[in-house]
């Protein structure tokens, strides 16, 4: 007779209920998997019509993108004549995702350009200027905003009072901006093509149509994958600086500024790393004297993300300060624009702070009033207000400023001085400082560190 014993019967039922747990748990990854494969390429998917927007400019070529619903070749008719726009350009193969490369042009020059459609959303003329060649003092302007991809009334009104500034303090012979810069969190919450069309491209089509965009990549645009197919960033040189030959980080020039665009959130922030490595070849091998890094994460911040903290945002912010800062300022670097605490904050010109905030100490303040000196030290600037607002302490002790308003910036530089303006919700300067470059600006490098 065939018996089985209390302690083996128990140990059987523990072994079936323990096979039974194990494959419900299987049966739970891979169903998590499937649904996340499936909300991932679904995110990815936007099959409505987009832009046009610009990108890769340099002072005689631009690209047009554009999408559409049927896959054809684009084409976009160009010229300096408004009414007679006798240049054309094609693509080479049919696409739904269109990237027109214009090339042949002349720098700081206005063209007219339009797309052939019968899409009346598309088919209108829009216009560019061309970028400035590299080393030009011909001045420049530039609009910064941060997490601005939040669709709602606070971003309406940022945009708009931005732009009306920009209407009453015109550049005689000049557009309104040449460019945009974001510092990172496109289109929130997570990056996805739809969010993108209806947090970026739909509330800032006006312009995008007009004016280059150079997007940062932030935490909230890597949540999917879209971001680096709807963008044109330079990875070989084609807008200045060094290639970079990846997507994520790539420099360009524009006039006399150098910017930097880099990707603090998918690539490693480690000593020694490819990012850091590049980065470095590139700012000693530019002869721009204004210099410029973007990117999403802060070395400093008091706001809704604390950069004192180890665990926020897996350490990212003190990778940054630890080994990128010193780089900035061993190499010239004037300013850092950055997002991801959603308020304003800025420091003075500074260097030697790469501690988090009770290391801080106000002899590494190397410029304390505006107009800054160039070379003395790096200005940082958390730019990330343009559509929400967090709460913070907003104490860091290395950023004097720090405001709880909703706002964007307007840089220009013009002969020896560069003035940033952060316009606030209601139209008002909250903040505003200048570097000059003259014969008391200090050599790259040159600070005190005691
Ligand atoms: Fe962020």
């Amino acid at each position: 007779m065939n018996q089985t014993s209390p302690p083996s019967l128990l140990f059987h039922r523990l072994w079936r209920l323990l096979r039974f747990s194990l494959l419900a748990l299987l049966t739970l990854i891979v169903l998590y998997g499937v649904a996340r494969i499936i909300d991932v390429s679904l995110g990815s998917v936007y099959s409505g019509t987009r832009g046009p927007y610009l990108q890769m400019p340099s002072d005689s070529a631009i690209t047009v993108r554009w999408q559409t619903l049927e896959k054809t070749p684009g084409t976009v008719r160009y010229g300096r004549d408004r009414d007679r726009l006798e240049m054309q350009a094609t693509e080479r193969m049919a696409a739904i995702e269109h990237r027109v490369r214009i090339k042949g042009l002349l720098p700081l020059t206005k063209y007219y350009y339009r797309i052939v459609t019968r899409n009346p959303v598309l088919n209108k003329t829009y216009s560019f200027v061309t970028a400035a060649s590299t080393g030009s003092n011909a001045g420049l302007r530039f609009w910064v905003t941060g997490d601005e991809g939040y669709r709602n009334p606070v971003q309406t009104e940022v945009k708009q009072t931005a732009w009306q500034w920009l209407e009453r303090h015109p550049r005689p012979g000049r557009g309104l901006i040449d460019f945009w810069l974001t510092t990172g969190d496109n289109a929130y919450p997570a990056g996805t093509n739809k969010q993108f069309q209806q947090n970026f491209f739909l509330p800032y089509a006006d312009v995008l149509s007009r004016y280059v965009v150079w997007p940062t990549y932030g935490n909230h645009d890597a949540r999917r994958s879209p971001f680096f197919d709807i963008f044109s960033p330079p990875t070989r040189a084609e807008s200045g600086g060094t290639a970079s030959h990846t997507k994520h980080y790539y420099s360009f020039d524009d006039g006399e500024l150098h910017v930097v665009m880099m990707d603090s959130e998918g690539s490693s922030l480690a000593k020694g790393s490819k990012m850091l490595r590049w980065m470095e070849a590139d700012l000693k091998a530019t002869r721009q004297p204004w210099r410029i890094v973007v990117m999403h994460h802060p070395p400093y911040t008091h706001g809704g993300h604390n950069s004192d903290h180890r665990r926020d945002s897996h350490g990212r912010m003190f990778k940054i300060r630890e080994n990128f800062v010193p780089v900035f300022e061993r190499l010239g670097v004037d300013m850092v624009l950055s997002g991801h605490s959603h308020d304003y904050e800025r420091s003075y010109a500074i260097a030697c702070h790469y501690g988090d905030s009770s290391t801080w100490k106000e002899s590494y303040i190397q410029d304390k009033t505006s107009p800054y000196r160039k070379g003395a030290g790096t200005i940082y600037m958390v730019i990330g207000s343009s559509s929400k607002l967090d709460d913070g302490p907003l104490d860091h002790p290395a950023l004097p400023v720090s405001l709880k308003q909703s706002g964007s910036v307007i840089i220009d530089i013009k002969q020896n001085m560069l003035t940033s303006r952060f316009i606030n919700k209601q139209g008002e300067i909250a903040d505003e400082f200048q570097i000059v470059k003259d014969h008391n600006s200090r050599p790259p490098g040159a600070r005190h560190c005691e």
